[in-house]
């Protein structure tokens, strides 16, 4: 996988195209859509798309697949990265009667070979195991990841959602092979500043990539507390750095944080891609940082 900075494992970029709710408007999406919101990405510098096996019911890998394979030419021009390890019941994994993780390494390997056909790609750029299976022996996962690195069928690996002892663990199995640990972080869930995440990424020059950015829709929708509060300082900042909307902001306030968090964008609008991904161009001043941080708070810092 290329790389923009050589002291990083693996650099995503500063935005990925999300797909988690690609299937989730009442009109279906046709593959032509879906690849002209890629032909969107690739013109704003935007070349990582983040999916997961279990993404709509299992059927958005299939999804992206179809898209990417619609033009010659159009998957080799984006990293994927694709997410596996979550069993819910459903026609797709008839043998889960309730919600649970797999990371055996045969999980992992079957379900990158399936992956792999419906994403219609020859290696998956990058594959994440999307949670931590408290089950699972991670030499077991180490194991599946690196058959599934020696083989070829994927370039790199890394981890969704692990604590950093999880992330600690599996890395040294790997022989620091891990390349993200991809977890929720945005002005609403603040958590990776100060649970040790990022400051292990750091350390461990991994690159984070941050999801749900806009706290799934909830930053808008919102009508009291933390979201509304955030809404009004987003507001009063927009002007300074030259009316930029609002997930733009946010998406500069994460990218500002040392670990700069590749950030997912989850929206199914090719205008908020465009708008979002100004995003991308802006240095949030020190002070502006520490009121968004305030006014998500409630409270100044201690
Ligand atoms: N690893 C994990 O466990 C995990 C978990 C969740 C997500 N993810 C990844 O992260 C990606 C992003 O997550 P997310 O979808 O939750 O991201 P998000 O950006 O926090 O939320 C996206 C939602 O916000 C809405 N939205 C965006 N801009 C808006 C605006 N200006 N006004 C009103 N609504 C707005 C979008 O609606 P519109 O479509 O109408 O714009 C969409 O419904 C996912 O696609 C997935 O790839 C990973």
């Amino acid at each position: 996988m290329s790389t923009t900075n050589d002291s990083l494992r693996c650099d995503l970029g500063d935005l990925a195209y999300g797909t988690w709710r690609i299937l989730d408007d009442p009109q279906p999406l046709s593959s032509e859509e879906l690849a002209r919101r890629f032909h969107k990405c690739l013109e704003l510098g935007i070349d990582t798309i983040d999916t997961a096996e279990i993404y709509g019911d299992y059927a958005v890998e299939e999804a992206v697949g179809k898209a990417l394979q619609s033009e010659s030419g159009l998957s080799d021009k984006f990293r994927i990265v694709t997410k596996t390890g979550i069993n819910v019941p459903s026609k797709e994994k008839h043998h889960a009667s309730i919600p649970q993780y797999d990371a055996t390494g045969d999980n992992l390997v079957h379900c990158a070979e399936k992956s792999l056909r419906l994403l219609g790609v020859d290696a998956i750029d990058l594959f994440l195991v999307h949670r931590p299976d408290w089950l699972t022996h991670p030499e077991d996962t180490a194991s599946g990841l690196g058959k599934l690195l020696d083989t070829g069928k994927v370039k790199e690996v890394g981890v969704s959602n692990y604590t950093i002892y999880q992330f600690e663990t599996l890395d040294q199995l790997m022989g620091g092979r891990l390349v993200t640990n991809q977890v929720e972080f945005g002005p609403l869930c603040m958590d990776p500043l100060c649970d040790g995440t990022f400051d292990q990424c750091l350390q461990k020059k991994v690159r984070p990539m941050a999801w749900s950015p806009l706290a799934g829709g909830s930053l808008f929708s919102d009508q009291e507390g933390a979201a509304k509060r955030l809404r009004g300082k987003l507001a009063e900042l927009s002007p300074k750095y030259g009316d930029a909307p609002m997930d733009a902001l946010v998406y500069a306030w994460i990218l500002a944080v040392p670990a700069k968090p590749t950030v997912i964008l989850g929206t199914n609008k090719i205008d908020r891609i465009s708008s979002g991904a100004k995003g991308g161009t802006i240095q949030m001043e020190r002070e502006d940082w520490y009121a968004i941080w305030e006014a998500a708070k409630g409270e100044s810092v201690p």
